[in-house]
């Protein structure tokens, strides 16, 4: 019989503490000095890092209970930064890029650009386990994936296609694309682009008597586990930039930029604008950080000042800061955790055996709270 979620972590934390465990909040807690089972995520994995705790409380491998956590956000249409119900590239095609990493093996595997394959971590994996490489890519990836036995599906939502027309009716006033008026806009898309109706004359952003907005969103699940033994382990996964050019791949498959992780120091993933961690390298140097003694606050926050010290003109506002978001997720192997933000206030996801919560980011700058 299933044993209820509490008693799960409280498992984990018993087989290592012994007699010396003591119960506060439901939980057994570790004795001083004894390690501690942990996942943390992104904030929209707070499921996923549940999850991955239950798991890792039955003995569950780290990466098998990483990858088990994150395939609940694969699965949720309403998250349309990952899997089933990502946005779609500029054609309006979903394509798919996810990595693991494997602590106690220092193994990884990826995919990018894979289409058609709600589960991109699971193909990952078994890159890792079943060939010599690290790295498939769009077809051959696809076809990997088939000869594995997952099915092909459109990965494509009604809520995704109706976010993408409208951005691609709305991109331009001279081409012959042309957005609905107001009152045929799905409520879907207006809660998506901030659409406010309006009296005012057409312009940039002001068409067909209603005004539109947003963030470009590049989302992506990262979730990093350790069990009770210390070993880590850590997946990536995404629909990857918002109506990207076709082919466009991000950090997430790329190991050392969207995660890493290393088993005698910890680990580090990021979400946020994947081409400032392919141009620094954010999660290796996240977790060589910690190697030369930083917290995994400390580590994260420098990596961040070097992205943006490194950050092109065009892509900072008139205070120098950049315009886009960057997140970064560390887990020391001694259990230490942090979440840290190009810009605040942001939060990120943590499970122990206080259970599943949301935490403050450390950030950079920060944006007036509304
Ligand atoms: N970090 C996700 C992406 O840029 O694709």
């Amino acid at each position: 019989m299933p044993l209820d979620r509490r008693m799960f972590l409280a498992a984990g934390a018993a087989a290592i503490t012994a007699s010396s465990a003591v119960a506060r909040r439901g939980f057994a807690q570790p004795a001083e000095g004894v390690s501690r089972m942990k996942a943390i995520s992104s904030a929209n994995g707070l499921k996923a890092v549940e999850r991955a705790c239950e798991l890792m409380s039955g003995n569950a491998d780290t990466l098998d209970a990483a990858i088990a956590g994150v395939e609940i956000v694969e699965d949720d249409p309403d998250d349309v930064t990952v899997g089933y119900g990502g946005l779609p590239n500029e054609n309006g095609v979903v394509e798919l890029d996810a990595a693991v990493m494997h602590g106690p093996s220092h193994k990884a595997g990826a995919v990018a650009s894979l289409q058609n394959i709600r589960h991109p971590a699971a193909v990952a994996r078994l890159v890792m386990r079943r060939t010599d490489h690290v790295l498939l890519v769009g077809e051959g990836a696809l076809q990997f994936a088939k000869a594995h036995g997952f099915g092909e599906e459109n990965l494509l939502t009604e809520k995704a296609r109706k976010i993408w027309l409208y951005w691609k009716e709305s991109l331009s006033g001279s081409d012959d694309w042309l957005p609905p008026v107001y009152d045929d806009i799905d409520p879907d898309v207006r809660r998506f682009f901030k659409i406010k109706p309006t009296d005012a004359p057409p312009g940039p952003k002001t068409t067909r008597r209603h005004t539109w907005n947003y963030e470009r969103p590049n989302g992506t699940i990262h979730l990093a586990s350790r069990n009770a033994a210390g070993d880590v382990s850590c997946v990536t996964t995404t629909s990857g930039l918002a109506f990207k050019l076709p082919g466009r791949v991000g950090d997430s498959p790329i190991i050392g930029a969207g995660l890493y992780c290393d088993n005698a120091i910890g680990s580090c993933g990021s979400t946020g604008r994947g081409e400032a961690n392919l141009q620094n390298l954010s999660s290796f140097a996240g977790v060589e950080l910690m190697r030369s003694g930083m917290s995994p606050k400390d580590a994260g926050l420098e990596v961040l000042r070097r992205v943006v010290a490194t950050t092109e003109p065009r892509l900072k506002d008139a205070e120098g800061r950049p315009d886009y978001d960057l997140k970064l997720y560390l887990l020391s192997k001694d259990g230490r955790h942090a979440g840290v933000s190009m810009w605040g206030p942001a939060k990120f996801a943590v499970c122990d055996e206080n259970g599943p919560r949301l935490e403050e980011c450390a950030a950079l700058y920060e944006r007036e709270r509304s």
